[in-house]
């Protein structure tokens, strides 16, 4: 019946979405075609912060290392800092990124995977190369023009950019990464809330030795104020690393209700050194693009055999840098569960579960990004900016904020908590870390509401509570090597993690494996190969019992959990297989 195929999923897109989904079905060994409108990936950094949990997905796709070597690490990411231009005076400054000296622990406890900034040109290499390596065909200069689907599958039609006739390919399912424009996302009429072209956006490339200025405070953004100038008098814009310390992009506003702005090699060059504050800086411009600042997400991810991922489906400011990273999860939220039911492993109903868990972190994602930008708002008061002020005016103001009197004492203490605040869009850990999924492919244990032990967008909370990922605990193999508990997990498959005495679930798991014909791999914590030497499984796992069993998903989330002992392999069959029953 393959004949009538010519690929079981096409992906629209090779951006991070549509990347990841090709890695990770080509990884399941899935048949993948990935088109792209242009002949090649992205060609400017756009997307960089690469989160925790996105680097353990990539872990779990084996080409964590690989980004890695392409990336600049967390150590060189952690100075934010605020000035009236990179050679001028500095305003405030804040640790980014998990390198605060309260959280760095933290961050390093909370997984095996460090932050990492990757711009989008290098990262998007190694999911597309990696996806073409394992077998996807991948095929850029290739447009998606419109879809037809039927009980059977997908019919999309495609424009040949070389030789500009269409042509048709059919898939049994089509997954639209087509980014913020998404034309896949529009045919299947998703539903979407909010609004688009909030404000608009100038990102400007260059290349620039500012190693002097940077050096001694290494970070990937340095955010300058300008007092009186941009939108409302409050000019705010930023230097972005691209590459340590040659490499950035300038980022600068433009007022969206206004006629659109002209970004010349003039006005940009103009705009950096207005930004970096030293006429003498070798500055060479590379390239210029607009974009807007969106505010929309949508309720639903997904219509029959087609399904969204990506900007498709959220757009948002890239305040907190979870554009790229969203969308990364979101394929591989969606791609096993695919890969299973193209298997006949699992029923199509598996597939409504994409949606029904990502549509939530979504609009999360969504609301918390533009939360963020609002929440410069009370910096700017704290420095006496605010619509409407002169140039002159706001300078005055900014530089009473800097003298040893009572209203400059003031504006300092507010200049402290208004940066207080701005952890919650640079050092969110929770946001990042505590997804937690809802539907039919987790099963509740009934032990209700999670309670949340401190700030939950800032703090993670690691859990074994069904819907959250399995938690990390360093181990040791038989050699003594360390290794993380998420590397025994994932791969594509579902896991059984239990303690040494969980004999019982050895058996559930061959049993069970056999029944529904899927792999079931079984993690006993403490045996050779994983022994839990430093007691943190132990910790984690707190409420566990060691007789118990956690069903693991292959995205590492956890299904099922039976808390309490079992001896018996009878019961423990009859619970794992009514789990399994109940996921697939
Ligand atoms: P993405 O837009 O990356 O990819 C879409 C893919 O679909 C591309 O490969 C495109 O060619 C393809 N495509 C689109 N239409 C198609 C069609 N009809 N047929 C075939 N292929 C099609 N984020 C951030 O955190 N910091 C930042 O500074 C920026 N800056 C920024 C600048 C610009 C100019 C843009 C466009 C975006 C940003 N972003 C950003 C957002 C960030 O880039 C975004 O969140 C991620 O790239 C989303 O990844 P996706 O894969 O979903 O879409």
């Amino acid at each position: 019946s393959d004949g009538a195929f010519d690929t079981d999923v096409l992906v629209v897109g090779g951006g991070p979405a549509g990347g990841a989904a090709a890695l990770a079905l080509a990884t399941y060994g899935v048949r993948t075609t990935v088109i792209g409108k242009y002949g090649w990936v992205a060609d400017s950094p756009r997307a960089h912060i690469t989160n925790q949990r996105t680097m353990e997905v990539l872990r779990d796709l084996r080409v964590e290392d690989e980004a890695l070597s392409v990336g600049t690490p967390q150590q060189l990411m952690g100075e934010s800092v605020f000035c009236t231009s990179l050679a001028g005076e500095e305003i405030a400054r804040i640790r980014t990124w998990g390198t605060e000296d309260e959280r760095l622990t933290e961050y390093a406890a909370a997984s095996p995977s460090p932050m990492l900034d990757l711009p989008q040109p290098y990262l998007e290499p190694v999911l597309i190369g990696n996806a073409a390596r394992r077998g996807a065909k991948v095929r850029f200069d290739t447009e998606f023009l419109s879809l037809e689907q039927d009980g059977e599958g997908v019919t999309a039609r495609l424009r040949d950019g070389l030789r500009g006739d269409e042509f048709t390919l059919r898939a049994r399912y089509l997954i639209g990464a087509d980014g913020g424009r998404s034309r896949v996302a529009e045919q299947i009429g998703l539903p979407f809330v909010g609004e688009e072209g909030k404000g608009g956006s100038m990102n400007i490339v260059f290349e620039a030795d500012l190693t002097r200025y940077v050096e001694h405070r290494p970070g990937v953004l340095y955010w300058v104020l300008r007092p009186g100038e941009g939108i409302g008098g409050i000019g705010m814009g930023a230097l972005r690393m691209v590459r340590p310390w040659n490499k950035w992009m300038a980022v600068w506003g433009y007022d969206i209700n206004g006629p659109g702005p002209v970004l010349d090699h003039a006005q940009a060059l103009r705009i950096v050194r207005g930004l970096l504050g030293d006429a003498d800086v070798d500055v060479r411009i590379e390239s210029t693009s607009l974009w807007t600042v969106n505010d929309m997400y949508a309720t639903s991810y997904g219509r029959g055999r087609v399904f969204c991922a990506g900007d498709a489906v959220h757009r948002h400011p890239p305040s907190n840098g979870l554009g790229s990273n969203t969308s990364i999860q979101d394929s591989y939220n969606l791609a096993w569960k695919v890969a299973l039911v193209l298997r006949g492993q699992a029923g199509a109903a598996l597939l409504d579960t994409y949606s029904a868990e990502r549509a939530p972190v979504g609009e999360q994602v969504v609301t918390r990004a533009n939360r963020s930008t609002g929440e410069f708002v009370p910096l700017f008061k704290a420095l006496g900016l605010g619509d409407g002020l002169a140039c002159e005016d706001a300078v005055a103001g900014v530089r009473r904020g800097r003298l040893p009197t009572a209203e400059g004492a003031r504006r300092r203490r507010e200049l402290a908590d208004a940066m207080q605040l701005k952890h919650y869009e640079f050092s969110a850990h929770g946001v990042e870390m505590n997804q937690r999924y809802l539907s039919s492919a987790v099963l509740a244990d009934g032990e209700g509401e999670e309670e949340w032990r401190r700030d939950r967008d800032l703090y993670a909370q690691p859990s074994t509570r069904p819907g959250a990922k399995l938690p990390h605990a360093w181990l040791v193999d038989t050699a003594g090597h360390r290794l993380s508990t998420l590397d025994l997990v994932g791969g594509g498959g579902f896991s059984v993690v239990t303690g040494l005495a969980g004999q019982a679930w050895v058996e559930a798991a061959r049993v069970c494996a056999a029944r529904f014909g899927v792999e079931l791999r079984v993690v006993r914590v403490d045996e050779d190969g994983a022994r839990d030497v430093y007691g943190a499984w132990q910790r984690v796992s707190e409420g566990l019992d060691e007789r118990g069993c956690l069903l693991v998903r292959p995205d590492c989330v956890i299904a099922w959990r039976h808390a309490a002992p079992v001896d018996d392999p009878g019961r423990a069959t009859a619970g794992l297989g009514r789990a399994l029953a109940a996921v697939l």
